[in-house]
Parts: structure tokens; C-alpha cells; sequence
């Protein structure tokens, strides 16, 4: 069950103009419950002027093997007009406290031997770093292409990181980085990558059919131009895992369709049940957070998947899924918080 704790800062590091990586300590009675697997992430939660902001940020630091985590490292980028990445940005110190939650995520990589590879753009870099440290670390027979995207390098998040890991594993850890607006001394020309030109790069820079699993992670636009290059190339579906940083505004949702009059949803959450009538128009998540305030959320986009819940009985509309993998979804999960009843009676379990 995803809980809060209040975790010291222990450092604030810029990366970019516009990004910080924020440390936090996780003291030893806790360490047990921050444990994670690497590309999981974290919701932070701010309370202020009776309001609550959640937001997640992916975990950067590479997951310890055996041991608990003693501290946690996630990266945040500002996002214009962002209500908690100002915050961060601008107000976060060292010895400050800040509300994090467990970590949660399935955007991640149990390591084992054989070829992995990431397409990444911008701040997907974060979740990316965590697995290709963690993998490389623990497993000699792994190797990792990553390929990421940045604007200019002035703007790229973990530079010095990356380049270190490339140093470290000169061998195992293929980069290619490519400038959307900036030519590059050396490596590939400036440009978007986009469907068309990774479905001709790819094949050229690694044994695609090989490759174990491939890791796509930033904005939708890449995300949904990386997969379908894979798909042409011969990728199957199960070897494909995405997180989806941002989403745009205009980004299509299911068509709605009209919800039955007098529904009710029963929930299961921490081992205790109830049931509650739904509101007109309101999400599942809404109406178990009016009754429950422990539910869990974070984005109440459709793009983290905290709120993710086992659909027991009845059937429910989703507006939009970015976080479950088809998968999750065929064997009954759904987003709380993207979910609409289109019977009378749902029941949701968020224990299982
Ligand atoms: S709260 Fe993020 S997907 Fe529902």
C-alpha cells in the first residue's frame, strides 16, 4: 500500500537551467518500504494554501541490490506555469522536508543477461539512467543502446552521469545522442527522431530483432513514434515497455458514452471495503478519495498508473491509459481516476 513519509533533503543539484535532481535520506526504519526497482518513481506531495499538489518524478539513482535504499535521487524538470516543479526548482533546500510517497511503477527492468535498449527524449532520461546503472552494475552478461534526444546539450539532463556510465562500461553501454536543434561535433545530424527516421536508424545501429526489451520513454509524441518504428521493424508488443512523461493537451481520449443514473462503486483499499453512490461525471478515483482519503493518486491524468485498481465486478469507460501496459488491462486493471461506470454496480479492488 503506497503511503507518504516526510524525507529530508539531503541535496539539491542543478542539472540544466531548467532541472534539479533532488536527493532525499531515507532513515533506516523506513528503508524498507523505499525499496525499488529500477524505473520506478515517486510522488511528491505538496499541502499549501488548502490545496494539494501531487506529482511524480522517476528515481535516477540505481536501485541497491540486496540492501534498502539509504537515500533517493529523482529529477525534476520545470514545467512552465508547474505548480510543484517551480516549487522544487525554486524553493527546495537541503534540510528541508518534503512529502514522498513509496515507490510505484511497472516501467521497470529485473536485470538479467542479453542485448536492452531505450529511446528516450528529455527528461525520460531519468527512469532510463536508474535501469542502465542498476543493469550493468549487477549483471556482466547485459549490454544497453541508449539512444536519447535532447534539444541542445546545454539542455540535456544527466550528461556528466551518462558519460560516466559510458566510461565506466566502454564495452557494454552503447550512447547515441541526437540534438533536435543543435549540430553535434560528432555522432548523428541534428533533427527530431521521429517514426521515420528510427525505423531507417535503428537496424543500423544494433541487432533489432535481438534486442530483449526495448524501454521507450518522454514525451507522447516520441513514445508513440518509437513504438510504432518498432512495430514496423518486427518488435513484438511484449518486448515493448513506455512511460509517458508528458502529455499533450490535445491528446485523444475514448468518446464517452452516458453512464448509468444511480451507480455505486465498492472499493477495497488497505483490507477495509465500502460502497458509495458515484456523482454525475465524476471519476471512480473521485468518488473513493471523497470517502477515503488514503486512495492513491498522483497525476489524475491517466499517465502515472499510482491510482491503478483490480476491476472485480461490473465494467468501467477509461477516458485515457498511458500507464497500463495492454496486459495490465486484459487481465481486468484499470485507472481509478480515468474510469467512468457503464453499469450500475463496479467493484474495484486497489489491494490486489
Ligand atoms: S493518478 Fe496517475 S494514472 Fe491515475
Amino acid at each position: 500500500m503506497a503511503r507518504f513519509h516526510a524525507l529530508p533533503v539531503a541535496a539539491v543539484d542543478r542539472l540544466t537551467d531548467d532541472s534539479v535532481a533532488l536527493t532525499f535520506t531515507v532513515p533506516p526504519e523506513l528503508a524498507e518500504e523505499y525499496r525499488h526497482a529500477p524505473g520506478q518513481h515517486l510522488a511528491l506531495r505538496r499541502r499549501a494554501d488548502g490545496t494539494e499538489i501531487r506529482r511524480t518524478y522517476s528515481i535516477c539513482s540505481p536501485a541497491p541490490h540486496t540492501e534498502a535504499p539509504r537515500q533517493l535521487r529523482v529529477g525534476v524538470r520545470l514545467v512552465e506555469g508547474g505548480a510543484f516543479s517551480t516549487y522544487a526548482l525554486k524553493e527546495i533546500n537541503v534540510g528541508d522536508e518534503v512529502e514522498v510517497m513509496t515507490p510505484a511503477g511497472r516501467f521497470t527492468l529485473a536485470p538479467a543477461p542479453g542485448l536492452y535498449a531505450a529511446i528516450v527524449g528529455g527528461s525520460g532520461i531519468t527512469p532510463v539512467l536508474s535501469i542502465v546503472s542498476t543493469l550493468l552494475a549487477r549483471e556482466p552478461k547485459a549490454r544497453f543502446c541508449l539512444i536519447r534526444s535532447d534539444r541542445t546539450a546545454a539542455s540535456t539532463m544527466f550528461l556528466d552521469e551518462v558519460a560516466d556510465l559510458k566510461d565506466r562500461y566502454p564495452e557494454r553501454l552503447q550512447l547515441v545522442t541526437v540534438l533536435s536543434r543543435e549540430e553535434q561535433q560528432a555522432g548523428l545530424p541534428s533533427g527530431r527522431l521521429d517514426r521515420e527516421r528510427l525505423t531507417g536508424l535503428l537496424p543500423a545501429l544494433l541487432p533489432v530483432a535481438e534486442v530483449a526489451g526495448w524501454f521507450l520513454c518522454g514525451p507522447f509524441g516520441l513514445v508513440q513514434g518509437a513504438e510504432r518504428a518498432l512495430k514496423e521493424l518486427g518488435v513484438t508488443r511484449t518486448r515493448i515497455h513506455e512511460e509517458i512523461f508528458h502529455v499533450d493537451a490535445g491528446t485523444p481520449t475514448a468518446p464517452t458514452t452516458p453512464a448509468p443514473a444511480h451507480s455505486t462503486v465498492t472499493a477495497r483499499l488497505d483490507g477495509r471495503g465500502g460502497t458509495w453512490p458515484v456523482q454525475d461525471g465524476e471519476s471512480l478515483l473521485e468518488t473513493v478519495l471523497r470517502n477515503r482519503s488514503d486512495a492513491p493518486y498522483a497525476c489524475k491524468g491517466g499517465v502515472c498508473g499510482t491510482c491503478r485498481a483490480f476491476l472485480v465486478s461490473g465494467e468501467v469507460r477509461m477516458d485515457r491509459n498511458f500507464a497500463l501496459e495492454p496486459e495490465e488491462t486484459e487481465a481486468g486493471y484499470v485507472l481509478a481516476c480515468q474510469s467512468h461506470p457503464a453499469t450500475e454496480k463496479v467493484e474495484l479492488d486497489f489491494d490486489r
